[in-house]
């Protein structure tokens, strides 16, 4: 890891961010931390010290990225080099195979311990089913245990969520990967309001209908994956993906703005109203990612440019949770708008 330059650094002040429902306030760009399993944790632990020295003050965590350890020691470092805890946001989630009742407190309690934090700035249901896969397993991968989606089930989950506020251990809570069929159970019977829904987005998978729905709903929509996953595991990639970085709308305004691609899909984002937050371990990615949300932004005809070259291709497709062999991965995503049994 390389020590940021004073010129390397951003002032925090200078990254927009977004509201929420209750008022709180979440920067717009935040770092990722999954090192799609062939990033170590070590790797990207020293990112995020590299990152907090930069200006990131978002960290996007989860359990089952096997890092949170690390970047606890990693988070440590910062607060002792003098950023104050409450300058952070820190998001973790809850994986699958901890979403029986007996077993979410403990879950939050264990990412707590390794982030070595007292609270968590947003905690989030990972992936709306109990569907456990190995870490590091190929896209054939299934559990014999696997269920479709199971709203009482969900419910519990959601209510071991809304005990985790109460006790004070996570200041927000939400969803991830979620769809509207599900989402508007969850809004009927939820106690404490999702303020996220954490879902892909980027140039190539604009998903407008969700995302018109969250925004609607006062859920803010926090974009995965948004420069399009370059580093994705194996397992997430068909001959059917489409590379966002490449597409001749992103490249030309990129051209005219002198910047990379990856900032243009950035800018795009956080313009059209999603937070992000990228991966990245290398020093000028970081910063050029952090430069995109604050330099000049796009034009609203390079908005419309961007919104006509939408393909509708998910790249982050789930298929090990599907929960019968003669399924295809569509059926994680109630495309027909009704919930997939
Ligand atoms: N909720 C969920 O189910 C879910 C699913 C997927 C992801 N996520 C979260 O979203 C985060 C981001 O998604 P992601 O990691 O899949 O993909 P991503 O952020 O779209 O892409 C990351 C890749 O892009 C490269 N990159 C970063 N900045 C770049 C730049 N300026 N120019 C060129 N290449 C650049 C990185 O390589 P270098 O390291 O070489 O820069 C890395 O390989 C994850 O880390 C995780 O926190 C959540």
């Amino acid at each position: 890891m390389s020590n940021a330059s004073p010129t390397e650094q951003v002032d925090p002040s200078r990254v927009p961010s977004f509201p929420l429902a209750d008022g709180s306030k979440i920067p717009a760009i935040g770092l990722g931390t999954f090192g799609s399993d062939h990033v170590t944790a070590d790797t990207v632990a020293s990112a995020v010290i590299e990152a907090g020295r930069m200006g990131y003050r978002h960290f996007d965590c989860a359990a089952v990225y096997a890092n949170e350890p690390e970047i606890g020691g990693a988070l440590a470092q910062l607060m002792a080099a003098g950023i104050e805890r409450e300058q952070l946001w820190i998001t973790s989630k809850l994986w699958n195979d901890k979403h029986d009742k007996n077993d979410v407190a403990s879950a939050c309690e264990q990412s707590l311990r390794h982030l070595g934090l007292e609270y968590l700035d947003l905690y989030l249901i990972h992936w709306p089913f109990r569907n456990y896969h190995p870490p590091g397993c190929d896209g054939t991968s299934r559990s014999k245990d696997s269920t479709p989606y199971l709203h009482d089930r969900y419910m519990e989950t959601w209510r071991e969520l809304e005990r985790l506020h109460q006790r004070g251990l996570v200041r927000h809570i939400g969803t991830s990967n979620m769809t509207m069929p599900k989402l508007e159970l969850l809004l009927r019977d939820a106690t404490i309001h999702p303020v996220v829904n954490q879902l892909e987005l980027h140039p190539h998978f604009q998903q407008p209908e969700l995302f018109e729905f969250l925004v609607a709903h006062r859920i803010l929509p926090i974009g995965y994956s948004p420069l399009g996953s370059p580093g994705r595991p194996d397992r997430d990639r068909t001959p059917e993906d489409t590379v966002a970085l490449e597409d001749p709308g992103i490249v030309a305004i990129a051209e005219n703005h002198g910047i990379h691609p990856a900032a243009v899909c950035l800018k795009w984002g956080v313009q059209r109203g999603n937070a992000v937050i990228p991966f990245s371990t290398k020093t000028r990615n970081l910063l050029s990612n952090l430069q995109a949300v604050i330099s000049d932004p796009l034009t609203s005809d390079e908005m419309q440019v961007i919104a006509a070259i939408d393909k509708n291709v998910r790249l982050i497709k789930g298929q090990v949770f599907l929960w019968r062999e003669e399924q295809c991965w569509e059926d994680l995503w109630d495309l027909d708008g009704s919930i997939a049994k």
